[in-house]
């Protein structure tokens, strides 16, 4: 039989809620919402007993689906927004992940203040922290605090019926691990602890149309069986990068059903909390020394922008059997494939080598277009010998020794351009722009030939 259930739908644009809210969650119209009665959804039983004979699930034309644009809760940061894909979408689910300490909760509750100051309703789960903890935090960062409501709990169900009551549209679960599912009896953080969270997750935030973030501390080592497991399960998945010791960070998108993947913002973390790098280059450059040998200036392509970053390489005679090979902001195996072909087709070898190559600012570099200038950078160390003033390099590396051209060269010359450097080494076939000389080289031995009479 039928069951009568209440609800409450907006009167202004017919959004049903569960429980009874000040103000509707979808037009955010003051006191629309009107009690109704509803019937449940029949069980199986009803549907047609439990032989399997399943009544069809609704359909619905995708013609008759509205296609709006869709409404977007901007945090006001610029940089958190940007990788957003424009900011919040009402309903979606974002994991923010990274190692511990790297500013998960600084950005999280500096987004949660301006939400707030906007005059949306923010619920602040703290799993983790107590609220005095908290607000130690958003005292630092100057956070009054007025519309955040702090929900120290770490029942998932209990902090989702908080949320609901307070009326939030965006609610902030910090962190994902230190939420557990009741039933479960598995250890809060778990693998079948973050699945269960993490698929009920989805359905409730789709179901209330509230905007919710998570955070999730991944380890260096990325290991699978943390946050990760969530990744094909939420709707965009965010990691923070950053040099240890440094105050750059980058924010990357690694999955976004709502924007574009791989897109960067970039931050500095103050004392007074993470603030958005608006020229990231300029950050990534700051500590640029071209009078020194080993370094080598580039331009990747970070999701819809051209970034400079500079690339250091070091080369000293190894006393061990093996020497070392140190990377950081590239992968190991790059460093190691780019002096083999290095050794092999340029003739310069660094077999009895320490070698260590590292990327300014924390920067991971995923774009092959910056091969040549970790090759500039690795010849520049193993020789000693600082590489020409004002230069850049652009190209990526095959095996054989060839340059092969890169995606948006153009766009990257401009921003090598605006930043002062008036001559790039590039791959045969590309063109310079106003103010900076293309210098076309076919193969790792051109390079080093021409940078040896430069
Ligand atoms: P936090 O956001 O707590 O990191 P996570 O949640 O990812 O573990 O950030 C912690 C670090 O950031 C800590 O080392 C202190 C530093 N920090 C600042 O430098 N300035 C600030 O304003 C704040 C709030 C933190
Ligand atoms: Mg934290």
């Amino acid at each position: 039989m039928a069951k009568v259930q209440r609800g409450y739908r907006c009167s202004a644009c017919g959004f049903e809620a569960a429980a009874y809210a000040g103000r509707c969650l979808q037009c955010q119209a003051w006191n629309t919402l009107e009690q109704f009665e509803k019937s449940a959804r029949p069980g199986p039983a009803a549907r047609g007993g439990g032989n399997g004979a399943a009544l069809p699930a609704r359909s619905i034309s995708l013609a008759d689906v509205p296609d709006e644009p869709g409404r977007r809760l901007l945090t006001e940061i610029p940089e958190f927004d940007r990788v957003l894909g424009g900011g919040m979408v009402p309903g979606s689910l974002v994991l923010v992940g990274g190692d511990p300490g790297i500013g998960k909760s600084t950005l999280v509750l500096q987004a949660a203040a301006r939400l707030a100051a906007a005059g949306r309703n923010v619920a602040y789960v703290c799993g983790e922290e107590s609220p005095r903890q908290v607000r130690l935090r958003a005292s630092r960062l100057g956070v009054p605090g007025d519309g955040i409501s702090l929900v120290p709990e770490t029942n998932l169900e209990s902090a989702l019926a908080a949320a609901e009551a307070l009326g939030a549209s965006v609610t902030i679960i910090d962190s994902i691990q230190s939420i557990y599912v009741e039933g479960l009896e598995t250890r809060s953080g778990g693998p079948a602890q973050l699945a269960e969270a993490g698929a009920r997750l989805v359905g409730w935030a789709k179901s209330n149309e509230i905007a919710t973030v998570l955070t999730g501390h991944v380890t260096k080592g990325g290991e699978i069986a943390g946050p990760r497991l969530l990744e094909h399960l939420v709707d965009a998945v965010l990691y923070f990068e950053g040099a240890e010791g440094g105050a750059l960070r980058v924010l990357r998108a690694v999955k976004n059903r709502f924007g574009a993947t791989d897109e960067v913002g970039v931050f500095e973390m103050t004392g007074e909390g993470l603030r958005s790098v608006e020229n990231p280059s300029a950050a990534f450059l700051d500590a640029i020394d071209q009078s020194a040998s080993g370094c080598a200036v580039t331009a990747v392509i970070e999701g819809t922008r051209p970034i400079a970053v500079e690339v250091q390489a070091l080369a000293v005679p190894s006393f061990l059997a093996s020497p070392r090979r140190i990377a950081s902001g590239l992968e190991t195996a790059r460093l190691h494939l780019l002096l083999a072909v290095l050794a092999r087709r340029g003739g310069m070898n660094a077999g009895q080598m320490d070698v260590v190559a590292t990327v300014s600012g924390g920067l991971r570099l995923r774009d092959p277009g910056a091969d040549l200038a970790v090759v500039a950078a690795l010849a520049s160390a193993i020789g000693d010998r600082p590489l020409p003033a004002g230069t850049a390099f652009l190209g990526e590396v095959a095996l054989s020794g060839a340059i092969r051209g890169v995606q948006q060269a153009q766009r990257r010359l401009a921003e090598l351009g605006r930043l002062g450097f008036r001559r790039c080494y590039v791959p045969p076939g590309t063109k310079g722009v106003e103010g900076v000389t293309a210098v076309p080289v076919a193969t790792v031995r051109d390079v080093l030939a021409a940078l040896k009479s430069a």
